[in-house]
């Protein structure tokens, strides 16, 4: 069948051969399909949705297209856990030391930071001689001493979706529940680890907008695990609001450190200790609340700041050398009021535009610039009292907008979002 039968095919709503599925995106992988025929049919592809054959099948297409890590050299269980990303999001440098230091195997393979939401490489990155690029001898020594390491992906792991995503984000084509499942499954099954936690985020600031379509794409994600023989278990998250108190990468390892010293008690902290629990449940196979109970006790004793310490040692990286920068200018609020929301890509936005994000795969990041937030969501705010405060590259930075407008205001004491206890 000729790559227009196929487009025209899946056009008219039908489901795709196995054969056919390889012929488009084989063809593609070795250059013989041109961009705008592939382009055609990721098109309708997203109109016309995929059943579950051809979801199996695609994903299968994306993990061929390169190497699968083999982690039979780690003892124990590993959990791998990912996140569908965000603004602010540093769960998993919460959650992997906890986790690792409750005796289960984290191997985490992170990506950096592209449009207005960060990546976690980018944050390590901004502790002086951390290295991300460690040898795969080397990930798996550190498995075994450290119980946990996070490093770059490697170009190796599902390179054609890598090019397929390339693709689907100038077209598009990126907001497709089978499109993004196999994307991410592809990863995380090369990735090789034995089970796998997944934080499907949904919201203003994520790329799922409803409710249904989260719980959709979790029963996806799901069955492409029970395909692979893998355990996969999810958790709907809530991403409106920037998670946490702080945007912007030296800042965020910071906050960090400051939630693994038992300092912080807010959402992304219970996002954090639930995810956690949930990787130590299926690592350990305990019931959820004994999962829970040695979370808490991991943070309260020390032990998973001491762990994230010692995974940075491990790595190179001398926190000592952390800085932030020494230029900072308070925001004050414009009005008055309750504050019922928090624009989180307007936030990750501003922490683009103060050079914490690239706008370019080749621009360079700030890792010193950022954004603290000082009122949150529930807070009470007279008109000149201080919502966040920037750290900017340079003294005098001037706004163009009054950051006033990235937060939602009642007059009336309502609710404060009701969806912060999504989980
Ligand atoms: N993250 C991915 O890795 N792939 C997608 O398609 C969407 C988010």
């Amino acid at each position: 069948m000729s790559m227009v039968d196929i487009i025209n095919k899946k056009r008219l709503g039908s489901k795709l051969s196995d054969h056919e599925i390889e012929e488009a995106f084989l063809g593609y992988d070795r250059g013989e399909i041109p961009d705008y025929q592939m382009s055609a049919l990721l098109m309708a592809i997203c109109a016309n949705g995929m059943c579950e054959d051809e979801v199996f099948k695609l994903t299968d297409v994306f993990i061929r297209s390169g190497d699968m890590l083999d982690l039979s050299e780690v003892e124990g269980t590993t959990v791998d856990k990912h996140s569908t990303g965000g603004v602010g999001d540093k769960t998993t440098l919460i959650v992997a030391p906890i986790v690792a230091s409750l005796g289960v195997k984290v191997p985490k393979m992170s990506g950096r930071g592209l449009g207005h939401t960060g990546g976690t490489i980018d944050k390590l990155e901004s502790i002086p001689g951390f290295r991300v690029d460690l040898s795969e001898q080397e990930f798996i020594q550190q498995l075994n001493t450290v119980g946990f390491s996070i490093i770059s992906q490697t170009a190796h792991l599902a390179p054609l979706d890598k090019k397929i995503y390339a693709l689907r984000d100038v077209t598009g084509t990126v907001e497709s529940i089978p499109l993004i499942a196999s994307s991410i499954m592809s990863k995380k099954i090369a990735s090789g680890a034995d089970k796998i936690v997944l934080d499907v985020k949904v919201g203003k600031g994520a790329l799922l907008k409803t409710q249904e379509d989260a719980i959709e794409i979790s029963r996806l994600m799901k069955k492409i695990g029970e395909h692979y023989g893998k355990e996969v278990d999810t958790m709907i998250t809530y991403m409106d609001i920037p998670l946490g108190t702080s945007i912007g990468n030296a800042l965020e390892i910071l906050e960090v450190m400051k939630i693994l010293s038992n300092e912080e008690n807010n959402y992304l902290v219970a996002l954090s200790k639930a995810l956690a629990a949930k990787m130590v449940q299926l690592g350990l196979g305990i019931p959820i609340e004994e999962a829970s109970r040695r979370v808490e006790d991991s943070i309260k004793t020390g032990k998973a700041y001491e762990k994230f310490m010692e995974m940075i040692e491990s790595q190179g990286g001398n926190i000592g050398e952390l800085r932030v920068s020494g230029y900072t200018k308070d925001i004050p609020s414009s009005k008055k009021g309750h504050i019922i929301g928090m624009d989180a890509y307007q936030f990750g936005k501003l922490s683009l535009d103060l050079g914490g994000g690239r706008k370019t795969k080749e621009d360079k990041i700030d890792p010193r610039v950022g954004i603290v937030l000082k009122k949150k969501i529930g807070d009470d705010v007279e008109v000149g009292e201080i919502l966040c405060t920037l750290y900017t590259k340079e003294e005098g930075y001037n706004l163009e907008e009054d950051i006033t407008n990235y937060y939602t205001f009642s007059e009336e004491k309502d609710q404060p979002l009701s969806s912060t206890n999504l989980f």
